[in-house]
């Protein structure tokens, strides 16, 4: 317990010192919940959705992508169901003013929520003095227009999938789709988490990648139901994650009981990942949401949002099942499952093992000295990867080792080194981050070498 917590410890250290993750606002203190991602985050981040959007959007025919809008007409939450259910139970210590997660704590306390009033103890002070548990709405509020009255209250969205079912008649009729269809989308979701923990895995303002698979109901599906397609995107999406090179052990399934489902679910899975604090937690959740969605939308505003049936000459609501999953939280799993530290030639060593289409930086150019023959060779090899389409860099300062060591702590597959041999040879020695092998390679095979 304590060896991952000093794990954590170090991950943590190393986003700041490196330029991945830090605190928002940290010259007022910071602000709970909020983290801003630096230069090799962002690089980080992006790398993550672009393979998820060409592995869900661009290589599915059938499978289009939106981007909508964070804030929707506020009657979208009353539809959704998140105005009255979207909440989490809180009490309050009436001796310290504390307040906390009621399911939490009498988790903690091996009690029933009922009963944190009369038996549970304040964590903070320890006092007998909690409240009876209240719901607590996780949406944030805000206003439009300049009048600030019940009339003109808005929303930040908690998910980005009502942005998908809001639009889904439009989406479906332009891009000319037939179930089974998808549409997916990336973007900001906002949570006014009660407790916000564990560096980026539970914040108040997120990114979500999401899914939203429509498919025939039951009674009209021709060959898969929506359990088989719940079935089918559970592993989908389980050997995504291995792909991008999740450890196996790290990973599992887990069926949400059903006293947890949320209020649109009939069944849900979590893949959770083996966090260095407090074990296996959700990372991504794989629910079947029916026909809820579209059905609440139909009935709030008024528009059909029914699926005509050609064949069967049938109207009908879609089911839909939803792979969802945080982008931070996967990079927090990566940057978690990735993290070494060994031993290379009597000096300890940290050393980032990231899949190298996630590395924020593919490739690290490094010539040997300043002379202007070979600064010029390795300012082209730099130029000719960056026309390729790898985040390239450049570094010149320090001894080889000192770069080398610069690099694996940040995750670069692979550093090219330029020498003098170089200028009569025209080949460089490539230098692997895992297997330490160094390679000679002419300069015209390298892309094809990283490749
Ligand atoms: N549309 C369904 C939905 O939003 P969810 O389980 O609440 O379902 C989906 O969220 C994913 O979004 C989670 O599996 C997690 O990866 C991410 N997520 C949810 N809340 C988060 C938070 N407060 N901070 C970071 N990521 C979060």
């Amino acid at each position: 317990m304590a060896e991952n917590a000093d794990r954590m410890d170090k991950i943590v250290s190393l986003c700041k010192r490196r330029g991945f993750i830090f605190q928002d606002s940290e010259i007022y203190g910071g602000i709970n919940g909020f983290w801003d991602f630096g230069p090799l985050g962002v690089e980080l981040k992006n790398n993550i959705k672009k393979l998820w959007w060409r592995e869900i959007v661009q290589k599915r025919e059938n499978i289009a992508g939106i981007d909508s809008s964070i804030v929707h007409n506020p009657k979208t939450w009353e539809a959704s169901g998140h105005i009255t259910s979207f909440t989490d139970p809180l009490v309050d210590c009436k001796a310290c003013k504390q307040r906390f997660r009621a399911d939490h704590l009498a988790e903690e306390q091996g009690i029933a929520m009922t009963e944190l009033c009369s038996t549970g103890k304040c964590p903070a002070c320890g006092k007998k003095e909690l409240t009876e548990p209240k719901s607590f709405n996780l949406m944030f509020k805000t206003f439009i227009g300049p009048v600030e009255d019940a009339a003109s209250v808005a929303y930040l969205r908690p998910e980005t999938c009502q942005g998908i079912f809001i639009n889904f008649d439009t989406v479906r009729q332009s891009a000319r789709l037939k179930l089974p269809f998808g549409i997916a989308q990336i973007g900001k979701a906002f949570r006014n988490e009660v407790n916000p923990r564990n560096f980026i895995f539970r914040s108040r303002e997120f990114e979500q990648m999401e899914l939203e698979w429509f498919c025939h109901p039951p009674e009209f599906a021709p060959d898969k139901k929506p359990q088989d397609w719940h079935e089918y995107w559970k592993t989908e999406r389980m050997a995504w994650h291995l792909r991008l090179g999740l450890k196996e052990n790290n990973l599992r399934f887990r069926d949400h009981r059903a006293d947890e489902l949320s209020h649109y679910a009939e069944a849900a899975v979590d893949i959770e990942y083996n966090f260095p604090f407090g074990g296996f937690k959700e990372l991504e959740g794989i629910a079947n949401r029916t026909n809820y969605d579209l059905r609440q939308h139909s009935e709030h505003s008024g528009k059909d949002l029914r699926y005509f049936d050609e064949e069967k000459k049938e109207r009908y609501f879609p089911y839909v099942i939803e792979p969802s999953l945080g982008v931070d939280r996967m990079a927090l799993a990566i940057l978690c499952d990735a993290y070494d530290e060994d031993e290379q030639e009597g000096e300890s060593r940290v050393v980032l093992r990231l899949h190298p289409d996630i590395a924020p930086v593919r490739v690290a150019i490094m010539p040997l000295t300043k002379d202007e023959r070979i600064v010029a060779l390795a300012r082209s090899i730099q130029t000719s990867l960056l026309d390729s389409g790898k985040n390239v860099y450049y570094d010149q300062s320090g001894s080889i080792g000192r770069r080398y060591r610069r690099q694996d702590e940040i995750g670069t597959p692979q550093c090219i080194t330029i020498d003098f041999d170089s200028l009569e040879d025209n080949a460089v020695t490539v230098r692997d981050r895992d297997t330490l092998q160094q390679n000679r390679i002419s300069v015209s095979e390298i892309e094809s070498f990283l490749h």
